[in-house]
């Protein structure tokens, strides 16, 4: 019987970039993030007798080398806490574009753990999962929360402490996001590479790890006074930390285009003219505009408007990865 999990991509908005372990991916930094809504990954899984390897269809394509073997660590992890020894089956859908820094691993890998944890019985809770989805991916640990989360970089070697925690629900503080897509192309180079090439090549890494820790402070007061000039402020400082630390390494990664630096003076013009709105950057092109309630419409417009924006995803603070049963 298959069962069925939904999950949406968060993103950060106090920036992880650098790993302490890449075996269990430790990150070698906290995190703040808020989940989206209206971008899903629908995560189909069902347990078969079949001998062979763990199966993965992302988006109607076959799946990477890296990803199934990826698969086949999760999947085994639940074999042994379950005791039940058969192979996954695994399709997996996104209604966004995947690789273009609008965060579908962490969708993917924690829409997958929710449906391990249901196909398998372990009973786990969303802590729990928060952990294995790290090890698909180390912003997926955050999608397990629904609105705003925190990533903890934890001690211990086995990663057990390695997990993400929810802040405050979406509806205590609805929050809007406004997506400029400014490429629907794949980026060249992915995270988890870019991660590496960074913390050794770049001679800023050991300053970004070190003042991390005054930002999610910064960020979590200002999640809870729902303050949000105080988190605008936060948010676009980790932001550009990160994007000038990536430029730092040898050779130095530009995640942006053209059109993304166009929607960072749109978005400053906007709020120099009172409308609470800041962005973010992932590792990719797309800017992400976070406004305060109610201004989504405006800030959408003023975006569609940017030179080169293809068009604007919108979406409100989403939920939690679950199960669904209504499929
Ligand atoms: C720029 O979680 O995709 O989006 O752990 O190697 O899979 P891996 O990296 P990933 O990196 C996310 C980086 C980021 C910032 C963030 O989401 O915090």
């Amino acid at each position: 019987m298959a069962v069925f999990a939904v999950a949406h991509p968060n993103i950060a908005l106090v920036k992880y970039w650098g790993k302490r372990d890449t075996s269990l991916n430790l990150p070698a930094v906290g995190s703040v993030s808020i989940t989206l809504d209206t971008l899903v990954t629908t995560t189909q899984l069902c347990l078969s007798q079949a001998q062979g390897e763990d199966q993965l269809v992302l988006n109607g394509a076959s799946s990477t080398p890296a990803q199934v073997k990826k698969l086949g660590q999760l999947a085994q992890a639940f074999r042994n806490l379950s005791g039940i020894d058969k192979k996954v089956q695994v399709t997996s859908e996104n209604n966004f574009p995947t690789a273009a820094g609008l965060a579908s691993s962490a969708s993917g890998y924690a829409a997958l753990v929710k449906a391990l944890n249901q196909a398998f019985g372990t009973e786990l809770s969303a802590q729990e999962l928060s952990a294995f989805a790290r090890i698909g991916s180390g912003s997926a640990a955050r999608s397990l929360f629904g609105g705003f989360a925190q990533m903890h970089l934890g001690e211990r070697d086995d990663g057990k402490d390695a997990i993400a925690t929810q802040l405050l629900a979406g509806t205590e503080w609805p929050l809007e996001v406004v997506v400029a897509i400014a490429s629907e192309t794949a980026k060249d180079v992915s995270s988890t590479v870019g991660m590496e090439a960074t913390r050794t090549t770049s001679g800023f890494y050991q300053s970004f790890i070190e003042t991390q820790n005054v930002d999610i402070e910064q960020a979590i007061e200002a999640i809870r006074a729902r303050d949000f000039s105080s988190l605008a402020d936060v948010s676009e400082y980790s932001c550009l930390k990160m994007h000038g630390l990536m430029l730092s390494a040898r050779p130095g990664l530009v995640y942006w285009n053209h059109t993304t630096v166009a929607c960072i003076h749109a978005v400053r013009s906007l709020r120099a003219d009172g409308i609470p709105v800041f962005f973010t950057i992932d590792a990719g092109p797309q800017l992400k505009a976070v406004c305060a309630p109610g201004y989504g419409n405006q800030v959408a417009t003023a975006l569609k408007e940017v030179n080169g924006v293809t068009r604007v995803l919108r979406t409100g603070l989403g939920s939690g990865a679950h199960i669904v049963t209504d499929h």
